[in-house]
């Protein structure tokens, strides 16, 4: 995450603005700008680096003014180059912005702003926003930032200030935090409280619009109504298979700014606050429902195993009415795509009373989740309309894997092993795509097996909560009894059912577990069972064991559920066309399930 800060008053800015970043400078930053403003002159000094580099290049720069903004970048969109530091300005330099946080739906206001003429300057997604303000503007900087801020989805603070509307500051932010108080002589308004030291910092709420002069301020409300996001399906038939298709996009989004791959770091702005406690915890307690409980266990598997931490994962709607033991040193993690299921905001409440820390992964930035929990991380998936989780789900587990990291390089885990898990996660939007290119492969496989009323998806280690997740999905959406069951439990019981009517759809990559799942195949084809195996790539073996194979690339184990899960929402996608679902609205369902 970027800082930001911004100071009006009666001393002169510069110095007070470099204080300030200076004292933030301990955290994560590859770059750094300030802008002065004074009487109707802009004077704006960027640099890459530290902040020694912007001081070297304000060294004999004779700059007064009593309105400033400093910034210190840490790089999300746009490369770690100068024109991506800020102050951000808009086409004729009268605007100027700093950002923290990330714009996401940036490529469309990219797009728009091009198209409706605009010169941007650099390729970040900050510097939108002073455009957008730009096109409000009509002399009033605070009425054109209330226009602007309907336009914009993610999570962000900025202070902006005009030279067209001088003497005044305008600050807003929306799931960032954003701080202001009284120093002598002025105000000051930054992303950090702790740079406050005389006085304690007013925090900021989510769509206040704050109007900063000289030795006043005050705040105007604004309901934020987001609505240019693209909500209609587009070249797709239904929103489902719309989502399925945005999945390798989202997984560039949830990475982004996040991984610091020389370092093998995972970085959760989110996170920040509670980064030394953190380091303190002793077991981690993952809570969902239905899909999100999946991921849970997907994170449960992967945290004992590489953050060696102990977690455990539990179903929300059941967790609730237990009384179990707990430790002192636990902190809760809350998945929830909506951030407003009931269960699950009833196990986090009870948690709160219990004297846990509390950390919310959601969708919904807005959501009672992330209001109660005390600290988040951000799915940055975009609006998902299909009552079916997919790309949410996605979000999820690559988001358990970079927690993984977190946690683990907090702990034992080494960079070497950091750095393979994070270069790989990398090239996972790209397998995805490859994959998606294959549908029809997926679609012929429905085709095939459309008459099948009984399923099986069959998955171990990390791919067991991938088989309940396909499962589920072809419940939901395809409305056929699917039961997802890991591999060693099918001679429990499990296998009685199997005859040439039962179809059951195989997770086996070449993992540490493969040889398992073949002898289970091997076991099935005994009882005439039919197999789809979901394999990877250049394993040949597999086709004399499986009626079809639908191969996945390469990647890392801990990795393939990325993969796997893809054709399996894309299979439960195709029965239920061909099996004429209510795809997007299936029956009886709803996207959040809220008691009353
Ligand atoms: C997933 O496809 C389902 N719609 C459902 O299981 C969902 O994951 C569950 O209801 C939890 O929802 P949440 O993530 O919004 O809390």
């Amino acid at each position: 995450m970027s800082e930001i800060v911004g100071y009006i008053g009666k001393k002169n800015a510069l110095p007070i603005l470099i204080e300030k970043m200076k004292q933030m400078s301990f955290k994560e930053y590859d770059s750094s700008g300030i802008l002065v403003l004074s009487d109707n002159k802009a004077i704006l000094v960027k640099v890459v680096g530290r902040l020694e580099n912007l001081e070297k290049k304000l060294k004999n720069k004779k700059i007064e003014g009593n309105i400033g903004l400093g910034h210190l970048r840490w790089a999300s969109v746009g490369r770690v180059i100068t024109k991506n530091a800020h102050p951000h300005f808009d086409c004729k330099k009268e605007i100027f912005l700093v950002h923290s946080g990330m714009i996401e739906n940036h490529k469309e206001l990219r797009r728009q702003l091009i198209k409706e003429g605009h010169i941007l300057s650099s390729e970040t997604d900050s510097e939108l926003i002073c455009h957008l303000i730009e096109n409000y503007f009509q002399g009033n900087l605070e009425e054109a930032v209330k226009k602007t801020i309907q336009k914009i989805r993610g999570a962000y603070a900025f202070v902006v200030v005009s030279r067209k509307d001088p003497q005044k500051i305008v600050a807003v932010k929306f799931s960032s935090p954003l701080f202001f108080g009284k120093v002598k002589d002025g105000i000051l308004i930054a992303s950090d409280k702790s740079i406050f030291t005389k006085f304690k910092p007013i925090e900021t709420k989510d769509g206040e619009i704050i109007v900063f002069r000289r030795d006043k301020f005050h705040i105007l409300k604004e309901r934020i109504n987001f609505q240019s996001e693209n909500l209609d399906k587009g070249i797709y038939p239904h929103f489902m298979l719309k989502e399925i298709f945005e999945e390798p996009e989202i997984i560039e989004n949830v990475i982004r700014g996040r991984v610091i791959l020389e370092k093998g770091m995972v970085k959760f702005g989110g996170l920040d606050a509670l980064k030394e406690k953190l380091k303190k915890i002793n077991n981690l307690i993952l809570i969902g429902c239905g899909s999100s409980f999946y991921a849970a266990k997907f994170g449960e598997i992967l945290l004992q195993e590489y953050a060696k931490i102990n977690a455990r994962s539990e179903i929300a709607s059941e967790f609730r009415y237990l009384d179990p033991f707990l430790n002192k040193s636990t902190a809760v993690i809350s998945i929830s795509q909506s951030g407003e299921s009931t269960d699950t905001l009833a196990v986090l409440k009870k948690m709160k009373e219990k004297g846990m820390m509390t950390i919310g992964i959601t969708n919904v930035i807005s959501s009672s989740q992330a209001k109660e929990t005390d600290a988040g991380i951000y799915l940055r998936a975009g609006t998902e309309i299909a009552v079916a989780s997919t790309k949410t789900f996605l979000s999820q587990l690559i988001t358990l894997v970079m927690l993984t990291i977190y946690f683990g390089r907090q702990r034992s885990m080494d960079l070497k092993t950091s750095k393979r898990i994070l270069q790989e996660l990398i090239k996972t939007s790209n397998f995805i795509r490859e994959i998606l290119n294959r549908r029809s492969e997926i679609e012929k496989l429905a085709k095939k097996y459309q008459e099948f009323k009984n399923f099986y998806v069959l998955g171990m280690k990390y791919n067991f909560p991938i088989a309940l997740e396909g499962a589920l999905k072809l419940k939901e959406v395809s409305y056929l009894h699917a039961e997802g069951i890991c591999g060693g439990e099918l001679k429990h019981g499990p296998i009685a059912l199997i005859d040439k009517n039962f179809l059951t759809i195989a997770i086996c990559p070449s993992d540490s577990v493969y040889d398992k799942m073949k002898s289970n195949l091997q076991e099935i084809k005994k009882g005439n069972g039919l197999v789809i195996a979901i394999a990877t790539q250049g394993n040949r073996e597999i086709q004399k064991l499986a009626d079809d194979v639908f191969y996945i690339p390469k990647t890392l184990e801990i990795l393939t559920p990325i993969l796997t899960v893809i054709p399996l929402q894309l299979l439960s996608y195709y029965f239920a066309v061909l099996l004429k679902r209510e795809i997007d609205k299936p029956r009886n369902l709803v996207k959040s399930v809220i008691e009353k």
